[in-house]
């Protein structure tokens, strides 16, 4: 008999969790799976496996013999930083429904650049009669920090879309149509010469902070941001300063150090800035099912485990 699997996960809604409980039962009909709560001492002794989403440690802690985690996010970064160590494997989320909606996150948003929509939103509100020069998309280069399951995916949509695409990461890459960096010059070299920067960072010790006034201002005179990946790889004050100074034209914010944003902060009424609400990437429940299931299928079969975190990187 297999063992239970734990749900664990802290959500906002009793339906949330109803919700995922369904679509993971639904994607592995042969596994029992109950929320961490419903479980018996005995079940818990047992648990091999926790599949979480933000998981209270404390819940964790209390599954003294799991072989391994699977996070239903692809961001790890909270999980990592608040799980007792010595923590189990962790598997993250890498889902390819979910970097497909991130890659259109990042080439709508990167239209959304191209075509000078915040430029026009401001002649509207101006009742301005302002055109502006066309440019292609090949005139202009995006910059993606981050190469990889998310901006691999997304500078394939990118090149495909006919822009000039750039990626920085912290190995040296190949990827067709991509000119590629690694390293602080590289970093600097791609910041220069980007007319738009998309940061796919995973949130880590190196990254936080890394995209301070200093790297900011080594961007082109006039480009625009986009962060997509976490807010505090970017220093909030500096990049105000970068905007309000006229060197940054305009960025786009998914991601942010307070979430929700909070009514204080200056990026809700700022002209430079379009404030979003963590929407470029969400997760698709039965999406996320399935590759959980796959997953779990091939552990049960030959004891497998998909490719886990890196402890000590972060990522
Ligand atoms: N806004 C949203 O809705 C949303 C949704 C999902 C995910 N996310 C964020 O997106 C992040 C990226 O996801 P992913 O699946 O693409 O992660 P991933 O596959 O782990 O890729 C991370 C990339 O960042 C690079 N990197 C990490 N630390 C670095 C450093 N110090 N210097 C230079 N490059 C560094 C890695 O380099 P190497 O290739 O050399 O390892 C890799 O290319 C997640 O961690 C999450 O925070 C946001």
């Amino acid at each position: 008999m297999p063992s239970t699997v734990a749900f664990v996960a802290r959500v906002d809604h009793a339906s949330d969790e109803e919700a995922w409980l369904s679509a993971l039962r639904a994607a592995m009909p042969e596994e029992t799976i109950l929320p961490f709560h419903a479980m018996s001492a005995e079940e818990r002794n047992a648990a091999k496996l926790a599949i979480v989403a933000n998981p209270d440690p404390a819940d964790i802690k209390a599954l003294p013999n799991l072989e391994w985690i699977h996070s239903l996010w692809a961001g790890v970064e909270r999980l990592v930083a608040e799980l007792p160590q010595p923590a189990p494997p962790i598997a993250r989320l890498i889902d390819p429904e979910l970097s497909r909606v991130m890659a259109e996150a990042v080439l709508a948003w990167s239209y959304y650049l191209q075509r000078d929509m915040p430029f026009y939103r401001h002649s509207q509100e101006q009742k301005e009669w302002a055109p502006r020069p066309y440019r292609q998309p090949g005139e202009m280069t995006v910059g993606i920090l981050g190469l990889g399951v998310l901006g691999q995916a997304a500078a394939d949509r990118l090149t495909a879309a006919g822009f000039g695409v750039k990626g920085w990461s912290r190995s040296q890459k190949e990827i067709a149509g991509v000119e590629t960096f690694s390293g602080e010059d590289g970093l600097f070299d791609m910041l220069a010469s980007s007319d738009i920067v998309v940061c796919l960072l995973p949130l880590t010790a190196e990254t936080r902070g890394l995209i301070s006034a200093t790297r900011l201002f080594r961007m082109k005179k006039g480009a625009a941001l986009i962060n997509f990946g976490r807010g505090p790889v970017i220093v909030e004050a500096d990049l105000l300063a970068a905007l309000d100074s006229g060197y940054l034209s305009h960025c786009v914010l998914d991601v942010f150090d307070k979430e929700p944003l909070p009514q204080s902060s200056s990026f809700w009424s700022h002209p430079k800035v379009t404030v979003l609400p963590h929407i470029s990437g969400p997760t698709t429940q039965q999406s996320a099912a399935s590759v959980v299931s796959a997953n779990v299928e091939r552990w049960r079969k030959d004891g497998k485990l998909p490719t886990t975190v890196d402890l000590g990187r972060g990522y």
